[in-house]
């Protein structure tokens, strides 16, 4: 079927799957931007979001079928076995939004529960990616004929706040935001998008939050720093799409990739390490950057929840946690939350 232009401006790519695009992203530093302004700060960083271009995606998947990366395994089995549970409490008619949707291979449990439930099922996946989210959907809407997608190719912040997220009348939302990728956002912001989606729904509908749990500090570490060395690959993937995109002249093997945990702040913070002092150029931002001999980039905080930190989380953005679910090894937990 041809892409058809609707009203509104969304592009109906089949009877079922409807995308609409951000029209004026509110995030307007570019890549180029961001790198700038991070290597030259005194402690320089550069921004988790860029991780994932198509390569970095690619062994972040890799990651997840690390033995010592448990976090998408311990998830999914909480799914498995309380996907029934957590629709119960939840109640119908409801419809399935998700934050971060990428594959959306963990949310199929949720959806042929909900379609145990009632006939059709809406489901209003956000995703910054338009061409992750057109395959995720294409494949969905193939597997459950009774399954009506609405994509959004945009910054969840984008959507929350222009009050773009549609609802049928009288059905109830399940908001998923799975993966612990709330554990990516440092505290304010974590709390700035959870009280926008609470503005988003509306009282009684529902949130449901994957986090994982803080634990023994080696198993945390290990799990950021794997010996097969593909975490190492995903983090300094960060400097190859540096030299590729901006033409930068990093080389690989002068930096070492480290995972350590931060018992104050409750994360996992990575880094890159300066084996030797030298000069990097990137030549797209008319920029040398000098690196000392040890010096750190760091590219991404993992916060580590416990049940007491989401309980304050939800009570200062709006929600109140109803029900929890953890994995067997009490690894990984879930937390459906209500919008009070
Ligand atoms: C996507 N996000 C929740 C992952 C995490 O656990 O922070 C990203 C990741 N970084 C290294 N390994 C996995």
């Amino acid at each position: 079927m041809k892409t058809v232009l609707e009203r509104d401006g969304a592009e109906r790519i089949s009877e079922r799957l409807l995308l609409y695009r951000a029209p004026h992203p509110r995030q307007v530093a570019t890549f180029a931007d961001d790198v700038r302004s991070g290597l030259c700060a005194p402690t320089k960083h550069l921004p988790p979001k860029y991780l994932y271009d198509a390569l970095g995606s690619a062994l972040f998947e890799a990651i997840c079928q690390l033995p010592e990366y448990y976090l998408t395994r311990a998830e999914s089995e909480i799914l498995a076995r309380d996907a029934g549970a957590i629709l119960d409490a939840v109640g119908a008619p409801l419809e399935i939004v998700e934050l971060g949707s990428g594959s959306a291979q963990k949310t199929r449990v949720l959806i042929e529960e909900a379609l145990r439930r009632q006939e059709l099922l809406t489901y209003r996946p956000i995703d910054i990616s338009a061409s992750a989210l057109v395959g995720s959907a294409g494949s969905l809407i193939a597997s459950y004929e009774q399954l009506i997608v609405t994509a959004y190719a945009s910054d969840y912040f984008d959507v929350l706040l222009d009050g773009g997220l549609g609802r049928a009348p009288g059905s109830r939302v399940l908001a998923l935001f799975l993966g612990s990728n709330i554990g990516n956002y440092d505290p304010p912001r974590a709390r700035m998008l959870l009280r926008a989606l609470a503005q988003a729904l509306r009282p009684g509908d529902c949130l449901l939050l994957g986090a994982d749990l803080k634990k023994d500090v080696r198993v945390l570490e290990l799990a950021y720093d794997d010996p097969t060395g593909v975490t190492a690959a995903f983090n300094k993937n960060l400097l190859g799409r540096i030299n590729r995109e901006l033409g930068g002249t990093f080389d690989l093997r002068a930096f070492a990739h480290t995972a350590r945990y931060q018992p104050l702040s409750g994360s996992v913070d990575s880094f890159l390490i300066a084996s030797h002092a030298h000069d990097v150029r990137v030549e797209g931002l008319s920029l040398t950057v000098r690196f000392e001999h040890g010096e750190p980039i760091h590219t991404e905080s993992s916060h580590k929840f416990s049940p007491e930190d989401i309980e304050e989380l939800g009570k200062i953005t709006g929600f109140a946690v109803t029900r929890q679910w953890r994995d067997a090894a009490e690894r990984f937990g879930l937390w459906l939350l209500r919008v009070v």
